[in-house]
Parts: structure tokens; sequence; C-alpha cells
């Protein structure tokens, strides 16, 4: 627990890395159990959800060890236990251990997950395509129960490009028996990363970054070394302090066609991007311009966990902006606390008109969820006196060091526990 206290109205100034990204890890640390063996992972950021996925594999006797950003994982001796309602509670993304561990066991009970509150986050797609390759699955009284002989590859046509669905299923189906093809498959950069995971332990996945990718089962997978990709969001989430403290930060470790979509809405609201390499530098504008339309949608559209992100920006844009979220049902969180430091924003389902105003206005808010706690701390860095952000919580199972890194950029903000 604890809360950033940040004083605004300085403009940030200097550069940053970009560590690996949370969404890409996650996965990528599930599917380690895939081969029986030895993974070394390189850029695995010190983030929350990330502890507990590592507290999971232990639990199913994984040997970790961790040095600074490597880490060692022996999967060699797990064992299909039972992993607790309070560890699969503490994450949403602990459901993605149910595609490998079916797979390497042909049996899983886990309890349903937990994990940010979105609105509905229902599990029927993951547990669809599990069905239709062969598990036999019971749900009751909060547990999912699944058993197989052998996993078979089928044709899987998503109703939605669920990323958490798409990663499940790929992982599943790389020890399966035959081919498996995902239609309709969600097209993120971190399936793009999944795959290259599985193909380095000698799996056979292609398409990834498509909307079609296909799977073919293998005997067995073995040792892999990986490197995580950066993390897309964190560094959206850095380019947007700058914007809005009209700041000059570059952030190195960044794969440009990532952000492409975040740079393009950046710039319509008047920052300069200059893109070099594996670099990018963002110039703030003295005044932020609204942006008139931004819709969220799966990659490459502009991402939903840069919603709240952007509106915390376009909430001192000259002009209007109209948001539309199309990913998650209930994603506007932070517009209340948004409000309460002088934001004027009115939403009506699934969209929000936000009118920008001259200057926000420092107040104890609260973070609800990861990203919309991002949010805050971006429009704290630019209202005029204190603002308090508590639900530090939530904010660190997606940034590390946040408060250090901002700090080093020039920003007042502290951490009290
Ligand atoms: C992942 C990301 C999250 C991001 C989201 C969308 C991780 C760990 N998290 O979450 O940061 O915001 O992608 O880019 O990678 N849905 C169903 N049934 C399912 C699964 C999903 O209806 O079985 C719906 C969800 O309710 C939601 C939409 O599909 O409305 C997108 O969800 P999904 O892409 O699965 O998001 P996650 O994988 O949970």
């Amino acid at each position: 627990l604890g809360k950033y206290v940040i004083t605004g109205g300085f403009r940030l100034e200097g550069s940053i890395r970009i560590n690996g990204a949370k969404n890409a890890c996650l996965p990528v640390l599930a599917a380690t159990v895939l081969n029986k063996g030895i993974s070394e992972i390189y850029d695995v950021t010190y983030l929350k959800d990330v502890e507990v996925m590592l507290e999971i594999l232990n639990f199913l006797g994984a040997v970790v060890e961790r040095e600074g950003y490597y880490i060692r994982i022996d999967t060699s001796n797990l064992s299909p236990k039972e992993i607790p309602e309070e560890l699969m509670r503490k994450m949403r993304s602990s459901i993605f251990l149910m595609g490998p561990l079916i797979t390497r066991f042909g049996k899983v009970r886990l309890s349903y997950p937990g994990g940010c509150d979105l609105g509905p986050r229902p599990i029927d797609l993951h547990l669809k395509g599990l069905r239709m390759m062969g598990a036999n699955l019971t749900e009751e009284h909060g547990f999912i129960e699944a058993h197989c002989d052998k996993l078979k590859g089928c044709n899987i046509h998503l109703d939605f490009p669920s990323v958490g669905a798409t990663e499940n299923l790929m992982m599943a189906a790389a020890l399966a028996q035959g081919v498996t093809v995902i239609r309709n498959a969600a097209k993120e950069p971190e399936i793009v990363d999944l795959q290259n995971f599985i193909n380095n332990m000698g799996g056979s996945v292609t398409g990834a970054g498509t909307d079609t990718i296909k799977v073919v089962g293998v005997e067995k997978l073995n040792s892999v070394k990986h490197t995580v990709i950066p993390d897309r969001i964190v560094a959206g989430t850095y380019m947007v302090a700058a914007a809005i403290t009209g700041g000059q930060v570059k952030l190195k470790n960044i794969i440009l066609e990532h952000v492409e979509p975040i740079i393009a809405k950046l710039r319509e609201s008047g920052c300069v991007i200059e893109t070099n390499g594996d670099s990018l530098t963002v110039n703030g504008p003295k005044q932020i311009q609204s942006i008139d339309i931004i819709r969220t949608l799966p990659h490459p559209g502009f991402p939903t966990d840069m919603q709240a992100p952007i509106m915390a920006l376009m909430s001192i844009a000259n002009g209007t902006t109209m948001l539309t979220e199309t990913i998650f049902e209930n994603r506007f969180k932070h517009v209340d606390e948004l409000r309460r430091m002088g934001a004027d924003i009115k939403i009506n389902g699934r969209a929000a008109v936000i009118k920008g105003v001259k200057s926000l206005t420092g107040a104890a808010v609260e973070a609800k969820d990861l990203r919309a706690g991002a949010a805050l701390v971006i429009a704290g860095l630019a209202a005029e006196g204190t603002t308090i952000v508590d639900g530090a919580q939530h904010i660190e199972r997606g940034y590390e060091n946040i408060d250090k890194n901002l700090t080093s950029l020039g920003a007042h903000i502290k951490k009290i526990d």
C-alpha cells in the first residue's frame, strides 16, 4: 500500500530506458511450463504481477533464480497441484497457466482468476478453445477442472480477438497432437513475442501478428533463452507525461512499430516526436491541442491501456475530444477522479466527451486500477499544487519505480507508505 504525492508544474526533461513488457513477460513465464527444462529470460521487470506469476510457478515446483533483470527458471520437476484461490485471485493473468498445464499434465484444477477491475472480464473464449481441442472442462464452486488424454489440434475461430485467449490457446497447441489454426486471433506485439519464445524452444508457430495463427504441435520442447520486448504501454505513459508538462524526454529501448499508434495520436495533439533507431524523443507543445476522435481498438489500433493516460492529457487540451472505449465495458474509473482535479468530462455509455480546461488543480484521488492510476499521476504532473494519488499498489502492478523515473526527469513526486 502507499500513495504518491506530486507537486505539479515541473517540466520533464531527460532520458530513460524502457524495460521488458509486463504483458509479454507474463505469458512467456507461463509458457516455461511447456519445456520441462530451463528457460533463461532477460529483461524481466520487477513488477507485482510478475512476482505473482513467479510465486505460482514456484508453488508448482519450478526452481526460480533471479539476478537483476535476468531470470532462470527450471520447470523439470513440476507437479500438477491445485493452485490455491488466494494465488489465482491476485492476478487475472494466472489463467495463462491453464493452457500450458493441461497440455503438459493432461489435467489441471484452478480457481477463477482475479485481476484488474475493468468490468466483466470473462474467460469463455479461453475455455471454448480448450474444449475444442478436446479438454473436458467442468466449472464448479468457483473452480475450473480440466482433463484430457492429449489435446488435439483443430480450427478455432475466436468471436473476439482476445489477447489472453489467443496466447492461452497458442501455448496449449504447442504440444498438442496435430495442427491448430486460430482465426480472428489478436495481433498484439506481445503475441509475436510469445510465438518467438515458443519457437526458440523448438515449437512451430507461424502467423503471430496477423489474424491467423498456425501452431503445429511438437512432441517436446527444449531449454531456451529469450529477451522480453520493451513495454509499449510504459513507453506511451512516459510519452504522455512528457507531453503534458511541455517537456522533452528521450526514451531508449523502444520498438517503434509497437508505439506507432501512440505516436500518431500524440502528433495530433501538437507533440513533435523524433525517432532514431530504437529510441525516440517527445517534445511537448506549449499548449496541447485536442484530438477530435480517439477510439481504442485491437492492435494496431489505439491501445485501450493508453485510454486513461491520454484522457488525462486531453483534459487540459485546447478544444474538445471525443473518446470511445470499444474494448472494455467499464474502463472509465479515472473519470470521477480527474473531475475532482477540475477536468470537464462527460460519459455516455462507452463514449467520453472531454472539454479541455485551462488547468487542473491538485486533489486527493484514488487509483482504482493500473492504467487509471498512471493517468492520475500524469494529471498530477501538470496540476496546480499538490496531488495525492492513493492506491500505489495498483500502479506497481505495471510500473517499476515510476516515482524514481519521473524524479530523474525533474518531476516532484514522492511515494509515502
Ligand atoms: C490483455 C492485456 C491488457 C489489455 C487487453 C486488451 C495482458 C496481461 N493484459 O488483457 O493489459 O488491456 O489485453 O488489449 O496481456 N473477452 C471475452 N471472453 C474471453 C476473453 C476476453 O469476452 O474469454 C473480452 C473481454 O471482456 C474484453 C475483450 O475481450 O472486453 C478484450 O479482452 P482480452 O483481449 O482478452 O484482454 P486480456 O487478455 O485480458
